[in-house]
């Protein structure tokens, strides 16, 4: 088994790092705290190729592979994790389900922009009543013949509003279940699309999420990804993708955590000596490494899988189960060995511990991740 990373890979996880550490740092928690979205730093990481990583030049893309993302993701994520979800959307859900699945009219149209970072792209699955579940689709999407009607409302959608291109998910036979589940590419300027509010949320608060309604909006039927009823399969393969995504930023999130303690605990003195000299804090600090260690590679192995054309599913929820809950917990922690500054914004902590929270949440919470881990094990 080779651990090591080839030159380009690191090359790439150095581009990230210098990028985070000297400009998305700059205005991380202005941008936090105002909720105001990364414009000129999601146009500076598409001119670094970081928003179709995986896709194939031809097609608009950097032609890298999914060990890089991570490693790229992570180093974003350790700085800022609201820029690295914009990111990690475009890559591992849009950039991902049209290379795979889109016809080459549809990849010439749309994944082209994309992946090269001049339009950004967003997942509308989730609704008011299916999140976890998310077969329970209530938006639908009539066949007309030639073109599709799609009435509806989508909840959570990250990059609703920056978004120029969305994959939406609706019902077209109900009674056929998740077999009657349609995908569709949806220009966001359709006719009949309004957006909710800016969700005000409590971490990631410069990617812009809002809810999506759909009124009678008219999608020609060349928009359709894959045969009639592949909908519910294309989420639930995209979304297995995308787990990958969100388990790296997770990661990037407590080694984020992680640095900062390690920095604050030798620095911050208490009792006549430096925390770092504490037990009790050398250890939380040791529990934090070998938890984020484990968290790499499950992530690493999920993207080797990936890259190896092999199944991912239940690596890649592995993956993102484990990395949220040890964000959780270590950004946690990091808080309590900071006192009271890492209540307070200035230390960044208490910004990671919140956005920690929301990887245990979205692109499915960490019970469904378990659902689909337990379910391989027990199925008969
Ligand atoms: N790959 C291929 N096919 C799959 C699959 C996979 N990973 N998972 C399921 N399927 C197929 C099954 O094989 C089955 O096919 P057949 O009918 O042909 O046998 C079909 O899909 C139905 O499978 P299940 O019965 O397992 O489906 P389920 O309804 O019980 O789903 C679930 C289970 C895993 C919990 C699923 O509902 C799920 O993933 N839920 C979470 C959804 C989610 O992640 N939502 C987040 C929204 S997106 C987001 O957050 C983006 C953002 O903005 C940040």
């Amino acid at each position: 088994m080779n651990f090591e990373l080839t030159e380009e890979q690191l090359m790439i996880k150095e581009a990230a790092r210098d990028y985070a550490q000297r400009e998305l740092i700059q205005d991380v928690l202005e941008r936090d705290e105002k909720g105001i979205f990364p414009t000129k730093h999601i146009k500076n990481l598409a001119d670094l190729g970081f928003m179709g990583m995986m896709v194939d030049p031809e097609y608009g893309g950097s032609g890298m592979d999914t060990i890089s993302y991570v490693l790229a993701l992570e180093e974003l994520s350790k700085i800022d994790a609201s820029t690295a979800v914009i990111i990690s959307i475009n890559n591992s859900l849009v950039c991902y389900g049209l290379n795979r699945f889109g016809t080459e009219e549809q990849k010439r149209k749309y994944l082209v922009p994309l992946a090269s970072g001049q339009i950004i792209g967003a997942f509308l699955l989730s609704e008011p009543e299916a999140g976890s579940d998310a077969s329970q689709q209530h938006t639908t999407a009539v066949d007309m013949g030639d073109h599709y009607i799609i009435n509806g409302t989508k909840n959570w959608i990250s990059n609703a509003n920056s978004a120029s291109t969305y994959l939406v998910i609706a019902q077209t036979n109900p009674e056929k279940k998740h077999k009657g589940i349609n995908a569709f590419i949806v220009e966001k300027d359709s006719p009949g699309i309004t957006l909710g509010p800016h969700e005000d949320k409590m971490g990631m608060r410069s990617s812009d999420t809002h809810s999506v309604m759909f009124s009678d909006v008219k999608v020609p039927k060349e928009n359709r990804i894959g045969e009639d009823g592949f909908g519910f399969k294309f989420a639930m393969m995209i979304l297995e993708a995308g787990r990958i995504g969100i388990a790296s930023q997770a990661l990037g999130i407590a080694q984020g955590a992680m640095e900062r303690s390690v920095a604050y605990a030798k620095e911050r003195k208490a009792f006549g000596k430096t925390l770092a000299k504490h037990q009790a804090i050398a250890f939380k600090i040791a529990d934090m490494a070998v938890k984020i260690e484990n968290a790499r590679n499950l992530c690493l192995k999920a993207a080797w899988l990936k890259d190896n054309h092999m199944p991912i599913t239940v690596a890649s929820a592995m993956a993102k189960q484990y990395a949220a809950d040890i964000a959780m917990e270590v950004t946690t922690e990091a808080v309590q060995i900071h006192g009271g500054y890492g209540y307070v914004k200035e230390y960044h902590v208490e910004r990671l511990m919140r956005e920690a929270k929301l990887t245990q949440i979205y692109e499915g919470t960490s019970e469904v991740q378990k659902i689909v881990v337990s379910r391989d094990l027990l199925k008969d």
